[in-house]
């Protein structure tokens, strides 16, 4: 959601702020602000649009200060406008504050400020804290304490840094919910929702834990809960570049981290799947060996791209080790009241580690007695922490919103976890070897796609003004279809559907008529004569037939009006293959449209909130 940052040390603040904005940008970019403190004076600067627009209105002298605080929003709470755009301040406008997250109980506590005499400028729960914080400064006299009352007052979420004129050798950062980072620099520190914005100056962190705070001075720091326990916090070391989270020449992040995918998909299984033999060791799971052993029941939850993962899941872990699995929507299970035992396994698959509703499935499962997993990218998130054990997706950082590196990564690192159940269940060597050895080509085949990236650019320029798209596929392939009908209506705003092929006759067939692409997933597998049956109702509707199909495979050109060729594997493995030129299709279609791939309107990258 928003991305927020701070700095305290002996250098000109702003310019690491805004560099810190810019590298956070794609987790929320309606507006953006700063404020710096000066001369025992806020300066503020806040406008609705992107980091590059507030640049034009910063003032000169926001230039010489050593303390901020910076924000990019993803609007919650108010319209994305200059007025509800943070940092906010209290009523005397002595106290500023930049929040992540959702203080659910805003309007009773306005109402107590309102009682009070006390007014808000803008429509943001935000401000709401930021004056309640003031107006418990003036009781209280101390800053620290105010914060710390007034989190405690508090429901819902937040990642927060507030900086004052009283006390202008003080930054103070603390988070629920929402990620926040402390990075601790040379006589300096640099707090921030996310790592991107700290590498530049340092690689030793603290990530803070739920319901804590740091409070930061020039010379040093403490850690401590809310409820002001001296906490101990572990110094941890950042674990990517500063070129992974770099466009590197392309034309933008989709498109970069869609090519990076040999390699990241390699880094998936690297040292931990043994080619010659088959063998899966998944250090990650180690202490949590048995209970997997004898789970009854495995439970997948995840939103979006990594619930479709899931949906793969199911199917690669019951194939492989014959185990019963469900897969939850994560905002369902959280609400549902869902019957967990001790002896299910709950897995929860994440890219960022930091999504609300996984999270709260996390709690869910975990406070009813089971044992819960993670499958998650970005080492040291909440979910990876609050797991009991996990596997990371090691496809680093992911800036593009529309998740496609770390999609096909959660397959690497689910097909691997199917294969260590099912070799705890007598899975047979053989198969173990030959699926090794296929995965093992997967990279390569994976390249041999992308270096005919332009084959599908010259059918997405075709279908570039269509307004609806349909996606079938059969087994592995449904939760395929339903990945690229959302990379898709994601980023170029066509909408489109995902379909298990033969549901197509069930009601969508109705919407088949000339202008309907239909991008069947149609590769030469178990189900292939029944895909090419519905790739002849849809022509006989004279719908546009777009497959996906299996090297080879000439039958498949008489049929359908477009064919993008990939390489043969066994089916389980197929989803790999088969998702990559879906997403070529949807990067071309949203640049042709002239879309704003990577930050797309209305999402942001890590949904934080309910
Ligand atoms: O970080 P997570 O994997 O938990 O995120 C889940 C979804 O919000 C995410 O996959 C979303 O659907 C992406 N925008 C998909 O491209």
């Amino acid at each position: 959601m928003c991305g927020i940052v701070g700095y305290i040390g002996p250098q000109e603040a702003v310019p690491i702020l805004l560099t810190g904005l810019h590298r956070m940008e794609y987790r929320g970019y309606d507006s953006a602000g700063l404020c710096s403190v000066s001369n025992g004076q806020l300066i503020i600067s806040k406008r609705a649009g992107r980091v590059a627009d507030l640049e034009k209105v910063l003032e000169p002298n926001e230039h010489s200060v050593k303390l901020g605080i910076g924000h990019t929003r993803w609007a919650t709470h108010g319209l994305p406008n200059d007025v509800n755009a943070h940092p906010h301040t209290d009523a005397s406008g002595r106290i500023a504050l930049v929040h992540n997250g959702i203080i659910e109980n805003y309007l009773a506590i306005r109402k107590q400020l309102e009682n009070a005499g006390l007014q808000c400028k803008s429509d943001t729960d935000s401000e709401v804290l930021a004056v309640f914080i003031g107006m418990l400064y003036d009781k209280l006299g101390d800053l620290e304490l105010a914060v710390q009352t007034a989190l405690q007052e508090v429901d819902g979420t937040f990642g927060l840094v507030v900086v004052s004129t009283v006390d202008p050798d003080l930054l103070i950062a603390a988070r629920r919910g929402s990620p926040l980072i402390l990075g601790i620099g040379k006589d300096e520190y640099i707090v921030a929702s996310d790592a991107s914005a700290i590498i530049s100056h340092t690689r030793q962190v603290i990530y803070l834990a739920e319901n804590e705070m740091a409070v930061v001075r020039r010379s040093g720091y403490t850690t401590k809960t809310i409820a002001n326990v001296a906490t101990h916090s572990e110094i941890e070391e950042i674990a990517f570049e500063l070129s992974q989270i770099e466009r590197g020449g392309f034309a933008h992040f989709m498109l970069k981290e869609i090519h990076e995918q040999p390699s990241t998909f390699h880094d998936g299984y690297r040292g931990r799947l043994n080619i010659e033999d088959g063998k899966v060791r998944l250090g990650g799971l180690s202490k949590m060996q048995d209970r997997i052993r004898e789970a009854k029941r495995i439970i997948i939850t995840a939103c979006g791209t990594s619930w479709h993962a899931a949906l793969v899941g199911e199917y690669l872990i019951e194939q492989l080790a014959r185990i019963p699995v469900e897969v939850e929507y994560a905002s369902e299970f959280r609400y549902r009241d869902p019957i967990v035992n001790p002896d299910d396994v709950v897995i929860a698959i994440s890219q960022s580690g930091e999504t609300a509703d996984t999270l709260a499935a996390v709690r869910e499962a975990r406070r009813k007695g089971a044992t819960v997993l993670g499958m998650v990218n970005v080492v040291g998130s909440t979910i990876a922490r609050e797991t009991d054990a996990g596997v990371y997706l090691h496809a680093g950082p992911e800036i593009g919103v529309a998740s496609t590196k770390a999609f096909t990564s959660q397959l690497c690192v689910l097909t691997q976890f199917a294969m260590y159940v099912g070799q705890m269940h007598g899975m047979s060597p053989e198969l173990s070897r030959t699926i090794a050895q296929h995965i093992d080509a997967l990279p390569g085949q994976i390249q041999e796609i992308l270096d005919r990236a332009d084959e599908m650019r010259t059918i997405a320029k075709q279908y570039a003004r269509s307004t609806n798209a349909l996606y079938l596929g059969r087994g592995v392939h449904f939760p395929v279809a339903l990945e690229g009908a959302l990379k898709l209506k994601e980023i170029s705003y066509v909408h489109a559907e995902g379909y298990p092929a033969a549901e197509m006759k069930h009601g969508p067939i109705a919407l088949i008529d000339e202008n309907m692409p239909v991008v069947f997933i149609a590769t030469k597998e178990e189900l292939y004569d029944k895909v090419l049956s519905g790739i002849e109702e849809v022509r006989a509707r004279r719908g546009k037939v777009i497959a996906i199909a299996t090297e080879g495979d000439e039958h498949i050109k008489t049929v359908a009006d477009h064919v993008f060729t990939i390489p043969s594997t066994l089916s389980i493995l197929s989803p790999v293959l088969a998702s990559i030129p879906l997403q070529l299709l949807a990067y071309y279609v949203a640049v042709e449209r002239g879309c704003n791939v990577d930050m797309p309107r209305n999402l942001a990258k890590s949904v934080t909130v309910e």
